[in-house]
């Protein structure tokens, strides 16, 4: 098996309608973070441990331009909700010098294996887990490691993110974030009701400490100030999130981004079945309402709103992901890696811890957990479903990547949510309509490659939603071996 090749798995057709109505009955995890359950939707394309750098080698060889995300594990109190690789904060104090000499290590790894200096670095993102707990030197350390690893394109800007807490007690460290260089800040809000804040784990100080943390952002001199609010929690009422949605326009970021809220993995999955898709809807239509009337900006379906304009409000980072599937190498615990060709984990993900990062570096290899050759409708899905980031798909980009037009790739697809308004041509993109950004998930599974289709197909319903007829079938058809094929 190599990226050419097709796995069995993805050469069946799955109608237009069933994929899209699974996306909606796993509204929880049919959404951009693609694929689903790597570990078995992927598991044809798996490279052998033996062949990781050389395939890393082959697969970066032809890749001009990337992004590079760097991942800092540590934040004061995990949070319940929270998704990311984060280790025990107990561990912190004991962990953090050592895990800054090992991400400069693999840095080194890579340079030598790819030939990094030929490379131009197009987007950097420092994410976590709470890269602003770190100390100064070290983040220092990471962008003077990238500089001279990489070419840098003119302009690029580097981002970081933060904790409200860290923004208002330590104005020091965040004036030196600026001026190292980093020109665009994120600050974790989620909600601002205190009893729902402490239910969550987080640790909430009210809105005074919030108003703080904006005041020493503002004062270091950033001027892409964005702030992360959620929604989807059980015992969140739509009322609760008006108030926090009133509370972030009240600290004028410049960008507000919402994230439904993802149970599969974090600490809440229990919680899963109390939140209906109805409400999500609802929070999504009074979020778009209030943050529009409030000068903010998005297409719908977009996550980020922005009130500045011309500007989609994610870091350089991200947005050439979601625009043009730009390439990106991810570096530290549990970090992922996209070629294009090829899919890589980092190890520490599922322990979160450091130990089976730092044992392979130390022995001089790649700290790699997964690598998965992308097959083309692979690759091809993952870029589909990152650009539905910003609530649509960028034709010329995608011609350009796979030298085929996306509405003759996806034929059936595309013809499906065009005559269901849920897609419309606006520009080079074919965007998510109102409809459309209120059914996404739906939409975004329409693009998954056939195996992930297949997998949402056979999973067991764990969401409150009506099955068409069409789907019961189809769900009978798979369970009795068959093939899905293209019915509607
Ligand atoms: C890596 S976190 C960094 C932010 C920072 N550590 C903080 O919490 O203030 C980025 C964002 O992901 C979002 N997030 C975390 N867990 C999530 C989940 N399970 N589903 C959806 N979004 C999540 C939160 O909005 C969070 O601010
Ligand atoms: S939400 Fe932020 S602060 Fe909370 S555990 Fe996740 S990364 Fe850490």
């Amino acid at each position: 098996m190599d990226w050419n090749s097709l796995a069995p798995e993805d050469c069946v057709t799955i109608a237009p309608q069933v994929a899209f109505e699974a996306g909606l009955r796993h509204h929880h995890i049919a959404n951009t973070a693609y694929p689903i359950n790597h570990n078995w939707t992927m598991n044809a394309y798996r490279v052998r441990r033996s062949d990781f750098e050389a395939i890393t080698a082959a697969a970066w060889q032809a890749v001009p331009t990337l992004g590079l995300y760097v991942h800092i594990p540590f934040c004061q109190a995990r949070c319940n909700f929270c998704e990311y690789t984060v280790i025990n904060p107990a561990d912190n104090a004991r962990a953090e010098d050592g895990y800054f000499e090992l991400l400069l290590r693999e840095m080194d790894l890579y340079r030598r294996l790819l030939d990094t200096p030929d490379k131009t670095l197009t987007g950097f993102d420092i994410g976590g887990g709470t890269p602003a707990l770190a100390k100064t030197q070290h983040i220092e350390a990471v962008i003077r490691a990238a500089k001279s690893m990489f070419r840098w394109q003119p302009g690029l800007e580097i981002s970081i993110e933060t904790t409200p807490l860290i923004a208002a007690g330590q104005p020091e460290k965040i004036a030196a974030f600026y001026q190292m260089g980093i020109r665009r800040i994120s600050m974790g809000v989620q909600v601002t009701q205190l009893s729902l804040a402490q239910k969550l784990g987080r640790q909430y100080k009210g809105f005074a400490n919030l108003r703080q943390a904006v005041a020493n952002i503002r004062a270091a001199g950033f001027q892409k100030f964005n702030i992360d609010l959620m929604y989807g929690f059980a015992g969140q009422s739509v009322g609760d999130w008006q108030d926090s949605l009133r509370k972030a326009i009240e600290l004028e970021a410049d960008y507000i981004t919402l994230y439904q809220m993802r149970y599969k993995g974090t600490g809440l999955q229990a919680q899963a079945n109390e939140v209906s898709l109805a409400t999500i809807n609802q929070m999504k239509t009074v979020a778009r309402q209030i943050l529009l009337q409030a000068g903010y900006e998005a297409n719908p379906g977009k996550n980020t709103f922005s009130r500045l304009p011309g500007d989609p409000g994610t870091s350089d980072y991200l947005t050439r992901r979601v625009v043009r599937g730009e390439p990106y190498l991810g570096l530290g615990l549990g970090a992922q890696s996209f070629t294009s060709h090829t899919l890589a984990y980092n190890r520490g993900a599922g322990p979160k811890r450091i130990e089976p990062y730092a044992d392979v570096l130390q022995a001089g290899r790649l700290p790699l957990q997964d690598l998965y050759y992308l097959s083309r409708p692979a690759s091809m899905a993952k870029m589909i479903a990152v650009s539905f980031y910003f609530g649509e798909v960028n034709l010329v980009h995608f011609r350009e990547k796979y030298g085929v037009a996306l509405e003759e790739q996806f034929a059936a697809e595309v013809r499906f949510a065009l005559a269901e308004g849920l897609l419309a041509y606006r520009g080079n993109c074919l965007s998510l309509t109102e409809r459309g950004g209120k059914q996404a998930n739906g939409v975004i599974a329409l693009f998954y490659a056939p195996a992930v289709k297949r997998h949402l197909l056979q999973r067991p319903v764990d969401v409150n939603i009506q099955l068409s007829a069409q789907i019961q079938r189809a769900l009978r058809r798979q369970g009795e071996g068959q093939r899905v094929t293209g019915e509607g």
